[in-house]
């Protein structure tokens, strides 16, 4: 899958599908499972790092998870599905300034098999970054709505509730098609708002927390499956993972401090 199928995916009204990884295991599973593209997202620094917001994660670290990622889809991936890998730029990776953002994104290009970069945001110094990423060719994924990296300006509240701020939504998805990102991810926005940038954005628009009327969607698969200790609550999990997991391993625990006689016989050793 490379960026322009995301495209075709949209004109030919197919759905588009983007889960999260993180690590061999996770990335074999979203790939294995099918998954459109799979992002490797700041969110990683959060839900595998424990920290308290996507902020300390660094691009070496993104990097570290990127390659492992991809690791983990090589057989998926042998067996002929083959999702976009995507890496988000961690913040301060590209805010700073615009050549500092291209050795940022071209770390990513050169050092990972990741073929599109994410970052947040549309601010004018973030499209005239995009605008140089695009032209030394490397493929941007927008981000606007809720944008974690900028948790301590927004917190976690949800965005374009009002009039004024929907008219910034739409100035930024506009903006951002226009500097030339091939996709753009709106977070946690009233359905309406995301549904209106899908049908007047010729970009894909993958929503999370969004509705369900956009061109995709995307999650966090670790909220999917449960294994964090709480979602967001636009992201509900499918199964119960992190129970599971639990009561999983405490029968194991439980079965060793039971007497040896009642255990199951070890192993022969060769
Ligand atoms: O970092 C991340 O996982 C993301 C998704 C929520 C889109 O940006």
């Amino acid at each position: 899958m490379r960026p322009a199928d995301l495209a075709r995916r949209k004109q030919a009204g197919l759905p588009i599908t983007v889960l999260t990884a993180w690590d061999a295991l996770s990335g074999a599973l979203v790939a294995e499972a099918g998954a459109d593209a799979v992002l490797v997202g700041d969110s990683l620094a959060m839900v595998v790092l424990g920290h308290p917001t996507t902020l300390p994660v660094t691009l070496d670290e993104m990097l570290h998870h990127c390659r492992a990622t991809a690791r983990g889809m090589a057989s998926a991936c042998a067996a002929g599905h083959e999702p976009l890998l995507i890496c988000d730029l961690p913040f301060l990776s590209y805010q700073c300034q615009p050549d500092d953002a291209v050795a940022a994104a071209g770390r990513v290009l050169k050092q990972s098999p990741a073929a599109a970069v994410k970052l947040e945001g549309a601010e004018p110094e973030t499209l005239a970054v995009i605008d140089r990423l695009v032209r030394s060719g490397i493929p941007v994924m927008g981000h606007v709505g809720l944008t974690p990296q900028s948790v301590h300006r927004t917190g976690y509240r949800r965005q374009a509730t009002d009039a004024a701020s929907r008219e910034r939504l739409r100035t930024a998805a506009r903006a951002l098609e226009q500097a030339g990102c091939f996709a753009l991810v709106v977070e946690h926005v009233p359905a309406e708002a995301a549904t209106e940038l899908s049908h007047t954005l010729t970009i894909p628009v993958i929503g999370i927390g969004a509705g369900d009327s956009c061109d995709g969607q995307v999650r966090v698969t670790a909220d999917l499956l449960g294994l964090t200790g709480s979602q967001p609550p636009f992201s509900p999990p499918l199964l119960q993972g992190r129970s599971l997991a639990l009561e999983a391993l405490r029968l194991w625990l439980a079965a060793q401090s039971r007497p040896s006689s009642t255990t199951a016989p070890a192993a022969p050793h060769c």
